[in-house]
């Protein structure tokens, strides 16, 4: 039995202004024990198939199981299978941290739950804020106890929706240590974010979808294997040759450039050369996620 199962599920939105396709057909499974990035560009319906999911909206067609739990016919069964950190901030005001998670507990029926709320808040390093209110919280610091919110019924599957954006750098490190105890020790996670190098470090498996649809769905090593290419970083504070420019992926002075093999290397380098442009720290590499990420998105082949 996969931890979860999406078969065929479409998402049809209808508003004032019309109807929206924002999952067309998406089929894929996550095995028990995985830790598996779903990745997609702004809008592609990470959130949606999520909520579908969660039991929060329902799929226009299609069916989607947890722990072999449907989450339509047997909705609380499959949500209390589910942690689920969810993208938006939501919280209540009036409650404590350590009073939201006990109510959190009480919801999934969970009793003499103090001792694992205890080690939830000193994991994510929110021991210190326990008895304040969640309005004096930081947006970090909020986060975080959404993720121990999603934790405290100890569920076999966790979902992480954006967990990291605006989280400082230490906490990022700690919930990802922490995260991946909890996977070693047997719980599956199906993971979105947008820093493509926490997905290369942290997942299994990986499936990117665009506008609605499944593009690519493999091993992280076999998505970044099948690229086969060299990447040239360097910086600059100069325009690159036109030639150059077409095909290279430029942040602020950083320029990354894909070649074929060594000649490429050669040839890129001597263009550069001849233009006249000056590089500091190059560095000759393979592709990362965010290359394989790009080519996928724009259509190249594999
Ligand atoms: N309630 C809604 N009504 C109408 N359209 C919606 C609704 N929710 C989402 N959409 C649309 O569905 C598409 C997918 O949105 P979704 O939130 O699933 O994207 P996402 O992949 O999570 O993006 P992001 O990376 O920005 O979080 C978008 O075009 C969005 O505008
Ligand atoms: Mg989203």
């Amino acid at each position: 039995m996969p931890a979860v199962r999406f078969d065929s599920v479409e998402k049809t939105y209808t508003g004032a202004r019309g109807t929206f396709q924002a999952l067309r057909g998406v089929s894929f499974d996550i095995a028990q024990g995985e830790f598996f990035g779903l990745l997609g560009p702004n809008g592609a319906g990470k959130t949606t198939l999520i909520s579908i999911l969660a039991g929060l909206s329902r799929a226009t067609a299609g069916r989607v199981t947890v722990m072999g739990h449907d989450v339509r016919a047997d909705a609380a069964a499959a949500r209390k299978a589910l942690g689920i950190v969810p993208q938006e901030l939501v919280f209540d005001p009036f409650f404590s941290v350590r009073e939201a998670l006990r109510i959190q507990s009480g919801y999934f029926g969970v009793r003499g739950n103090e001792a694992w709320i205890d080690e939830l808040l000193a994991e994510l390093g929110l021991a210190d804020k326990a008895d304040a209110n969640m309005r004096q919280l930081s947006g970090g610091m909020k986060r975080r106890v959404l993720v121990a919110q999603a934790l405290v019924h100890k569920p076999p599957v966790i979902v992480l929706d954006e967990p990291t954006a605006g989280v400082d750098v230490e906490l990022r490190s700690t919930l990802w240590s922490f995260i991946g105890r909890l996977n070693r020790q047997g719980s599956t996670v199906l993971l979105t974010t947008h820093y493509l190098e926490e997905a290369e470090a942290l997942c299994h498996r990986i499936g990117m979808l665009k506008q609605g649809q499944l593009v690519a769905l493999d091993r992280t090593a076999t998505l970044l294997q099948a690229a086969a290419a060299t990447m040239l970083r360097f910086k600059t504070d100069q325009a690159l040759p036109a030639a150059l420019a077409a095909q290279a992926r430029v942040t602020g002075r950083i320029v990354q450039l894909r070649v074929s093999d060594a000649a490429g290397v050669e040839q890129a380098l001597a263009a550069l050369r001849t233009a006249g442009v000056r590089i500091e720290d190059l560095e000759i590499g393979r592709p990362d996620l965010e290359d394989v990420f790009v080519d996928i998105m724009n259509g190249a082949q594999r």
